[in-house]
């Protein structure tokens, strides 16, 4: 595996990942997936949030933007996975390049805007899915989309998708559409969250909802919404999406770069605001995400008060192997 992992840093970052991913449902579809990743099964099956878990490692979102690899990422042993984000319409994203990937770092860079083929797209590979793990979906708004429209968009992506998963994620914190972020506004996050449970109710949607978060808001701010979640029918946090804070980085020509930084310069930031969460409640659900590059992290994650877990950027940067290093008891 650590051979191809080599030889894909010779390609740009999309490229890489398209190859990656699409050699994955290769060798799932011919049964070769064995051969090259030696899953773990340990049974130690758990509920958590009416959901059925194996272990509490899932992927983070953006890494199967339109659940084209389902089946393919559930065989490689994750307890979860979080598919999106997606967007009502189909959308480019921003132009290319947008994913910089810093391997002396462990570190990405992307500004790629929910380029995705849309949630039509997306529920046709839920409807297809074979995979019996928990599937999460995680929604965002378009960009053409201003004002309340945006908020119209969430409600668009639950309607469609709320049949076809175990649970939802309202993503706020993406720092590549322009304005996501003010929804960590009290007066905006309680519209949204308002226009949420109507929807909920009338679509009969009984299922988890996560909101997730951003790494750069003041611990008021998280407090604020912390309360809000509380008085709601959001479930709980997933804390964190990437930062715009670049300080944690020394490669000068990428500190320049627009976009959210993931991976191991995250690690610290995101792991205190689930500490800090975790102090101000202690029983409301956190998803933990950011910078985990080991077993050690993860600990780390779920000892500040992390109920499960997800990867993106270690998993880019150190290959399957890390799944089975972090889920072995
Ligand atoms: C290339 C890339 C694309 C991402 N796309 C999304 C996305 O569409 N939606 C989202 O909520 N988070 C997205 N994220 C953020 C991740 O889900 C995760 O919150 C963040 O990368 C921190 O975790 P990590 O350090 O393990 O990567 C993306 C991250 C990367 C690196």
């Amino acid at each position: 595996m650590n051979f191809f992992l080599k030889i894909l840093k010779v390609f740009p970052p999309e490229f890489a990942h398209s190859i990656s991913l699409n050699s994955l449902n290769f060798l799932f579809r011919t049964n070769l997936i064995g051969i090259f990743n030696k899953k773990i099964d340990n049974h130690n099956e758990f509920t958590l949030f009416g959901m059925k878990f194996k272990n509490k490692l899932g992927t983070a979102a953006g890494l199967d933007k339109n659940g084209d690899y389902i089946d393919a990422l559930g065989s490689l042993g994750f307890g979860f996975l979080e598919v999106g984000t997606v967007t009502p319409l189909p959308q480019f994203g921003n132009p290319k390049p947008r994913v910089f990937r810093n391997y002396r770092e462990n570190s990405i860079i992307n500004r790629l805007g929910f380029n995705n083929k849309g949630v039509e797209y997306l529920v046709k590979n839920l409807q297809k899915r074979q995979y019996k793990g928990v599937v999460g979906v995680n929604i965002g708004a378009n960009k053409s989309s201003t004002g309340d429209k945006r908020i119209n968009d969430y409600l668009t992506c639950i309607e469609k998708v709320h049949s076809l998963v175990d649970y939802i994620t309202i993503n706020i914190s993406s720092p590549n559409t322009p304005d996501l972020r003010n929804f960590h506004i009290k007066d905006n996050l309680e519209s949204l969250i308002i226009s949420v449970e109507h929807k909920i109710k009338e679509v009969d949607f009984k299922k988890p909802i996560f909101l997730k978060i951003s790494p750069d808001e003041t611990d008021e701010t998280i407090e604020m919404i912390v309360d809000l979640i509380n008085n709601s029918s959001i479930t709980g946090l997933i804390a964190t999406n990437t930062t715009i804070c670049k300080e944690n980085i020394s490669n000068e020509k990428l500190k320049n770069e627009d976009g959210g930084l993931s991976g191991q310069p995250l690690m610290d930031k995101s792991t205190n605001k689930i500490s800090m969460i975790r102090s101000k409640c202690p029983d409301i659900p956190i998803i933990g995400v950011g910078g985990v590059m080991s077993k050690d992290d993860y600990l780390l994650k779920i000892n500040a008060g992390a109920d499960l877990v997800q990867i993106y950027t270690g998993f880019i940067i150190k290959g399957p192997d890390l799944i089975n290093q972090i889920i072995r008891d």
